[in-house]
């Protein structure tokens, strides 16, 4: 009887040292307490921000901002007409020239030193490199930024370091993932989740929410703002796209959920924080920014520089914030280099674009694609330039843009395929100088069904005067 008690008494012992074995194994992925708690919102709504001391330590070193360079004398001659090809940093003085691509070099090619941007044994004027015609549209962007984009970036403003904090190719970028392997068709379109991606946080969330939300313009709001059905087609897999948007968000400034929302209500934005339009700005800064600054770099880029689809490396709220609720915890750089701020700048062609002819008037154009990818091809963008020629003999004409996509495959993806084709024959328009309230962007349409996906004249974009 004893025996059997001991017995007993073993087993009873022992059970909670084997949960604490499992329990540790299954936590090792999360975060080890102490953490702390800040409340943000009023009490009772749950609406507190959960720091862990560690972490964060970590994220200070990500974040800190290097010492600016002394400034450098504004008067003497101008770059512009000292240098041959200076075209966005003309009116600052030599000396003030320099000391930006001094600054430039330490924060985008600090190992590699002017020689990244500057073929060794090239005059310093030659555009050889793609780096140095990345660079000349990356000042461009970053005083787009700067000056059209205080909604978002305030009076802090970015420089090349927020992105790219010493390293060429920043920390954090984002590609269009390929298109998942279907085992049969009856399995359906897993939309890219289950595979416990980064970008959303481990989460089983879409893999790559960026694509919809970030390069093109789709609905992120899902939410009926009706008690009762009143034509919300709004699916539960359109919410989880959401929420893989979200989940990204939160990781990237390193905040809760409630950092922008009371969780009462996700969708009112009496009950949201100040900061959840901030974060509104900064989703519509960052589609401006894969639009009309990376987008149309993408033939500029070697082709291994390009994600699997032949799309460029593009801009996410992790790009600058890399864990931070404001990028360097808020700290200025721009306040030490003014030349990166307050200059409104047109959208301007990347270098690579051909140059445009002029052959006789042309009423339309069709431009093919490569599968998978929305670059444009040397002869889409010659007829595109041929029919901004016309737009501009005829100024009431109108560019109306439809964007064809094969019949099999995903229908989702082959529809954002078609609108990403679309989107680069409006940038080649606007940047062959076309206003962009000449420009109609219609619907991605499915191409003829006896088109096979492999046919090339199913990846197309439609381009008629009208
Ligand atoms: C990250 C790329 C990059 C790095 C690194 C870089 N440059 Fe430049 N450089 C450029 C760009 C872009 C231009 C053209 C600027 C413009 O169009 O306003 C330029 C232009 C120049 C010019 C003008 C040449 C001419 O005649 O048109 C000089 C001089 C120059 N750089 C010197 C340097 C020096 C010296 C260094 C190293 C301290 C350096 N650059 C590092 C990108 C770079
Ligand atoms: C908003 C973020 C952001 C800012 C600000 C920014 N960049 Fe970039 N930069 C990027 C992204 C994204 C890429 C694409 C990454 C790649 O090269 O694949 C890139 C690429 C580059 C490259 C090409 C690197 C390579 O090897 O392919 C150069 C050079 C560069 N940037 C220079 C600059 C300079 C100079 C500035 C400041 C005037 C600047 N960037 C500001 C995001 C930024
Ligand atoms: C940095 C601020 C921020 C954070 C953090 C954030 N959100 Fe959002 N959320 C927004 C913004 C802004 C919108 C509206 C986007 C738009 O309209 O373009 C939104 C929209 C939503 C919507 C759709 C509401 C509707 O009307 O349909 C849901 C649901 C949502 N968020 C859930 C979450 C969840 C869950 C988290 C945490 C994982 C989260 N959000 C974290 C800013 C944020
Ligand atoms: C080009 C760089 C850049 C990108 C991309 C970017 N941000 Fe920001 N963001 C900033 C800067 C700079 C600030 C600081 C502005 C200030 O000082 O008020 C900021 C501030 C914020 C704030 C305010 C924080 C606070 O507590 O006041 C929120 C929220 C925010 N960003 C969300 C986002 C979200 C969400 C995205 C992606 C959709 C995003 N940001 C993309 C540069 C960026």
């Amino acid at each position: 009887m004893s025996h059997r008690l001991d017995k007993r008494h073993v087993v009873v012992r022992t059970t909670p040292w084997l949960f604490v074995a499992a329990a540790a194994l299954l936590l090792a992925g999360c975060e080890r307490p102490p953490v702390d708690t800040v409340q943000i919102g009023y009490r009772g709504t749950g609406m507190e921000q959960v720091y862990n001391p560690r972490l964060l330590a970590t994220q200070a070193a990500v974040n800190a901002s290097p010492e600016a360079l002394p400034p450098a004398p504004a008067d003497g001659p101008k770059a512009k007409d000292t240098f041959k090809n200076v075209q966005v940093l003309g009116d600052q003085s030599v000396a003030e020239f320099t000391r930006t691509m001094t600054a430039m070099t330490n924060w985008v090619s600090p190992q590699q030193g002017c020689a990244y941007c500057h073929a060794a044994g090239e005059d310093l004027s030659s555009d050889k490199l793609y780096t140095k015609v990345v660079a000349r549209k990356m000042l461009q962007m970053t005083r787009h930024i700067n000056a059209d984009w205080k909604t978002h970036v305030a009076e802090t403003g970015v420089t090349c370091y927020t992105c790219h904090r010493g390293q060429p190719v920043p920390a954090e970028v984002w590609f269009t993932t390929a298109p998942q392997k279907q085992a049969t068709a009856l399995v359906g379109d897993r939309a890219g989740q289950n595979i416990a991606s980064r970008s959303v946080a481990w989460a089983s969330l879409p893999e790559d929410p960026f694509t919809p939300f970030l390069a093109s313009a789709q609905e992120i709001r899902v939410i009926g703002d009706q008690a009762l059905p009143s034509g919300n087609r709004q699916s539960t897999k359109q919410a989880e796209w959401t929420y893989g948007l979200m989940m990204h968000m939160s990781q990237s400034l390193g905040v809760n959920c409630t950092y922008c929302h009371n969780s009462r209500s996700f969708a009112q934005w009496d009950a949201s924080t100040p900061q959840r339009a901030t974060a509104w700005h900064g989703i519509r800064m960052a589609r401006d920014l894969n639009q009309a600054y990376m987008l149309p770099l993408t033939s500029v880029f070697p082709a291994s520089r390009n994600g699997p689809t032949g799309d460029v490396a593009k801009v996410n709220c992790a790009t600058c914030h890399q864990g931070a609720y404001k990028p360097l915890y808020g700290a200025s750089l721009l306040k030490a280099h003014p030349e990166l701020g307050g200059v409104k700048v047109e959208v301007t062609a990347p270098a690579a674009a051909p140059a445009a002819a002029a052959p006789a008037a042309v009423d339309s154009a069709t431009v093919f694609f490569a599968v998978g990818s929305s670059a444009l091809s040397d002869d889409g963008a010659k007829s595109l330039a041929a029919l901004a020629e016309s737009l501009k003999a005829n100024a009431s004409a109108k560019a109306v843009i439809s964007g064809y996509h094969s019949a099999s495959g995903s229908l989702t993806q082959n529809q954002e395929l078609a609108k990403q084709r679309a989107f680069a024959v409006r940038d080649a328009l606007k940047a062959a100088g076309i206003g962009a309230d000449r420009v109609v962007l219609e619907k991605p349409q499915s191409a003829e069904a006896n088109l096979s996906g492999e046919d090339p004249k199913a990846r197309r974009v439609e381009v008629a005067l009208k």
